[in-house]
């Protein structure tokens, strides 16, 4: 294997001072492993606009709640760089909890209005850890430019704010979303899913669709979007919606009409997996 591995903040900030230095333009694609399509298209994304291209995998322990899936969250290392190798991915990061916090370690990051709604709500603390750990990243790797899926769509929201508001100056690239051919959103926690549970995932597409057609036929005003949403995901029996809402895709302040470009958002239980995906409505320029 080609790839170079580290797996120390300090050895990487040493690296990346280094690529900076002579001149070298750096992309960073975070990760928490168990590579699929999903992350593979944002290595695809960002290869061609750096010279080094830095991938890291970190399952971030800080931004999982009680009860969740940390132990379980899966991990394969190996397979995860021979994909990264092949997606011409220069340095992988590969950190252990204990060099990303070492004993002592304090310091947490809040934006308290982006990650109050949606994920946010329901897990609290959820987005100082990601936010926490992606100021780690980036104060380590230094990228000029870092891409991140818009499955997660809030957290790309935070993270946009996070560079602004903490003066990075980092250009904060979203990738769309990779299916299933049933529609079904591509996830590390898809591997969870029962063989019922899978069958029945698709209808958060498919509902998310359907209110974009309805959306496409004139209604704009929240109530009729979101119950055209609502009636195919809750046709599914096994599926339990945590969250169907419609908010401004910059803001994610609450929306009750469409008038701007607006995030139609969805979480989901599948038993005890739990799944999200969004789109986004544009208004229509007016008509001449
Ligand atoms: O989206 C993820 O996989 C994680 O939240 C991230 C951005 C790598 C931070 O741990």
């Amino acid at each position: 294997m080609n790839i170079e591995i580290i797996r120390t903040p300090s050895e990487l900030r040493a690296r990346a001072f280094a690529l900076r230095a002579g001149g070298e333009r750096i992309g960073l694609v975070p990760t928490m492993g168990a590579l699929h399509e999903g992350h593979l298209s944002l290595l695809r994304i960002a290869r061609p606009l750096c010279d080094m291209l830095i991938m890291s995998i970190f399952v971030n322990p800080t931004q999982f709640g009680v009860g969740e899936d940390l132990e379980s969250y899966p991990r394969n290392e190996e397979s995860d760089l021979a994909q990264a190798e092949k997606c011409g991915v220069d340095i992988a990061f590969c950190p252990s909890p204990e060099a990303m916090y070492p004993s002592g370690y304090q310091t947490a990051l809040t934006l308290p209005t982006l990650a109050a709604p949606l994920c946010g709500a329901k897990r609290p603390g959820h987005f100082d850890g990601v936010a926490t750990v992606v100021s780690k990243l980036w104060n380590a790797a230094l990228p000029h430019v870092a891409v991140f899926g818009e499955k997660d769509f809030q957290q790309l929201a935070i993270l946009r704010q996070l560079s602004l508001d903490l003066d990075f100056g980092i250009e904060v690239l979203g990738g769309p979303i990779i299916r299933e051919e049933d529609g079904l959103a591509l996830s590390s926690r898809n591997v969870y899913l029962s063989q019922e549970e899978r069958a029945q995932a698709p209808r958060l597409r498919q509902g998310l669709l359907a209110a974009e057609q309805r959306y496409s036929e004139g209604a704009t005003d929240a109530v009729a979007l979101l119950s055209a949403a609502r009636a195919i995901i809750d046709a599914a029996p096994l599926a339990r919606i945590e969250y169907l809402q419609l908010r401004n895709a910059t803001s994610l302040a609450e929306v009750q009409e469409v008038t701007a470009p607006t995030l139609l958002a969805v979480a989901a239980r599948f038993g005890g997996t739990r799944l999200i995906d969004n789109l986004v409505l544009h208004p229509c320029p007016p008509q001449a």
